[in-house]
């Protein structure tokens, strides 16, 4: 087994994979990052005024980041909340079930029923949150040009898959994503923040939740 749980700066959980040298999430704080990241700069800020969103995870990992999201829709139950998310190499519930991420339970959709739900189809799992989980890698997922309004895009960091931060990937996450949309990351490497301008992004770089100077949200301007 590759995999062992880890304690973060925040005192939830996350996983390290002991072939990359790698962990799921920051070190300084699981659930702080992906709330920072992808939920407070990436799917509240475009929620604003909308009835329906598409969300595009890369990596779905533990589940966290569409936890997180299940929870919104309950909070916003006049949107509609299309969510896709792309994982390889799916986790078993067995392991995922020991990590204390998804706090407290009776907040959202249980964590199992992400984790149970059937792979390479569309569900409705709550009456406004349907998801589509893809077994694949990323590139391989014909996804729809200018569809997604944001995308969570959550790699492992680049000197670790570099394969994930390619210009190619990088150009197709611009031509899937909607005209005003946007794409979220941890990473605020020099080199990605100039992919990303050079797909046609306009780069910002906001602050990084602890441990982390900067983030990086890319608009495609409508
Ligand atoms: C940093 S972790 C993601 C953490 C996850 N979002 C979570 O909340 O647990 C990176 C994830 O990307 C997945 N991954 C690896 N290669 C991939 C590929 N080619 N396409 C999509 N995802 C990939 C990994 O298996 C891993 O689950």
């Amino acid at each position: 087994m590759n995999l062992a749980i880890l304690p973060t700066g925040d005192g939830s959980h996350t996983l390290y994979d002991a072939v990359l040298n790698e962990t799921y999430h920051s070190r300084h704080g699981a659930r702080h990052e992906s709330e920072h990241v992808y939920l407070r700069h990436g799917l509240q800020y475009v929620l604003s005024g909308r009835r329906a969103v598409r969300v595009l995870e890369v990596g779905f990992g533990t589940g966290l980041n569409i936890w997180l999201t299940a929870c919104e829709a309950i909070a916003h139950p006049s949107v509609f909340f299309h969510v896709e998310t792309i994982e390889p190499a799916p986790l078993s519930w067995e392991l995922v079930c020991q990590l204390n991420l998804f706090d407290p339970p009776e907040q959202g959709l249980a964590a199992q029923q992400l984790h149970a739900a059937p792979w390479n189809e569309a569900v409705r799992l709550l009456p406004n949150f349907r998801l589509w989980k893809h077994c694949a890698p990323v590139m391989d997922v014909p996804f729809p040009a200018a569809f997604f309004d944001v995308v969570y895009f959550d790699a492992f960091a680049p000197d670790k898959q570099p394969a994930m931060w390619t210009p190619a990937v990088l150009a197709r996450m611009f031509a899937i994503t909607a005209p005003g949309g946007v794409l979220v990351t941890y990473c605020a490497k020099g080199q990605v923040k100039r992919d990303l301008r050079a797909c046609g992004f306009v780069v910002e770089a906001l602050p990084g939740p602890p441990g982390k100077r900067e983030m990086v949200r890319a608009v495609k301007v409508a």
